[in-house]
């Protein structure tokens, strides 16, 4: 049964509405009924937000949730919870699972799992060629009725130019999102680390930028061919966000995104060969990590996704070159953004819900990431100015591999409200009437 919720005196921030004022909020029915001053209304819950921020709940474009076929690594269940606990109360799962996300039947598994034990809204993206092996193309017809909203080949790129010219003119005529990884596999082959000093000190192969870049050039180019829509994951490099920004000056209609990691993390950070700084693309430059913070300032950069990727401590706790690419990032996507670009003054609250939750709604065209009157109640409350020390054990998450393990972040969810259900408080009793 849905509540009734009356949110009390936060600061609400919902850049739909250019809202960023001091207001109450009454949920009813599971819907967000009213915004305003002074609403007085009978109500189940009641939440003092003095202090605090109200913000759209989280829509992270870029997890991998693992199910069906890895549950070792986490569940749609863990990663529900997980996602809840960092404010985030919609998320796009990436089809790299086993079996891939590539039929009407392997959709159907999935949406069964979602339906018996997601506790936030879990969109599906499905395949670009089946199996992801890059040969031949999914049926996008069948995929897109069966519920997919989007299709990727994520964790590889579509490597034959003609193919990827299909799948976006395809795409184009189903009303499927295109998600491009963008990875020159005969240039980045082997490679482990970012290409130049560090992987030449680490005595390891190096993953060249060139072969993101020049690929993010190639997709960019077919799109614009095709006339269709392109959305692009993980950008790690200045180059591609020059690229993109070229690109959506003479009116390509790109879109993309990038991670906490490559605006928070330097490959300086790899040197000690800490398996949780591996991931792919790696973690580049200082210059890099300044051009994903200037273009995510200055609006080339759409949005930030987690890239969410569980791997457990057997496939983590090994020789640096044997480990896994990918780090979990559910749980600390907001905080970090919170503790680079907020309190650095790279973006305000509105500029961070833009990237969290707005413009990732509308690039996956769902009806969320806003605070609008009608709309689901989807709302994470922040305490702003609460420090909190990553632990290994204080993940949710069912796999522990986080490159921010043993830092101090900034900012603290302190209530995740999921369809007008309070589904996570982080908060405790002394804090809840802090006024
Ligand atoms: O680091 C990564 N991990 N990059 C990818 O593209 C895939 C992901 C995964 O699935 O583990
Ligand atoms: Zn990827």
């Amino acid at each position: 049964m849905a509540e009734t919720i009356l949110i009390k005196n936060g600061r609400v921030i919902d850049p739909a509405n250019n809202l960023d004022t001091i207001s109450d909020i009454l949920i009813e029915g599971g819907k967000i009924a009213k915004i305003g001053k002074n609403i007085t209304a009978e109500a189940s819950q009641y939440i003092d937000a003095s202090n605090k921020i109200v913000l759209p709940g989280i829509v992270d474009m870029h997890v991998h949730l693992r199910e069906p076929g890895r549950e070792d690594k986490e569940t749609i269940d863990s990663g529900s919870r997980a996602a809840l606990k960092g404010g985030v109360t919609s998320v796009l799962a990436m089809p790299n699972t086993e079996p891939a996300i590539d039929s009407i039947q392997s959709i159907g598994i999935l949406k069964e799992i979602i339906k018996r034990s997601a506790k936030i809204d879990v969109f599906i993206s499905a395949a670009i060629t089946l199996g992801r092996q890059g040969n031949q193309l999914v049926d996008m017809k069948a995929l897109k009725d069966s519920g997919a909203i989007a299709i990727t080949d994520d964790g590889a790129s579509v490597e034959d130019e003609a193919i990827m010219y299909e799948t976006l003119k395809m795409a184009k005529k189903e009303g499927l999102l295109v998600i491009a990884h963008c990875e020159d596999r005969e240039l980045s082959a082997g490679g482990m680390v970012n290409a130049g000093f560090t992987a030449t000190r680490m005595g390891l192969r190096g993953i060249s930028k060139e072969s993101e870049y020049l690929r993010v050039k190639r997709d960019i180019a077919i799109a614009e061919k095709a006339n269709a829509r392109l959305h692009i994951a993980h950008i790690s490099c200045a180059e591609s966000v020059e690229i993109i920004a070229k690109a959506k000056k003479r009116g390509a209609q790109v879109t993309c995104e990038t991670a906490p990691h490559y605006f928070s993390l330097t490959e300086e950070a790899v040197l000690g060969y800490d398996t949780n700084m591996k991931m792919n693309p790696p973690l580049r430059g200082s210059s890099d990590r300044l051009a994903i913070v200037q273009g995510l300032s200055d609006g080339v950069i759409d949005a930030i996704a987690s890239d969410h990727a569980p791997h457990t401590d057997n496939e983590k706790e090994i020789e640096f070159e044997r480990a896994e690419f990918g780090v979990i990032g559910l749980e600390t996507i907001l905080a970090v953004s919170i503790t680079e670009l907020l309190v650095k003054g790279a973006l305000d609250w509105s500029g961070l819900a833009e990237k969290l939750a707005l413009n990732p709604a509308r690039i996956l065209g769902i009806d969320k990431g806003t605070l609008g009157i009608g709309r689901s109640a989807d709302i994470t409350i922040v305490l702003p100015q609460e420090e909190w020390l990553v632990e290994k054990k204080g993940f949710v998450s069912q796999s522990k591999n986080s490159p921010y393990i043993g830092k101090r972040l900034k900012g603290k969810v302190a209530y995740t409200i999921y369809s007008g259900m309070i589904a996570y408080s982080g908060i405790s009793k002394n804090q809840a009437q802090e006024h």
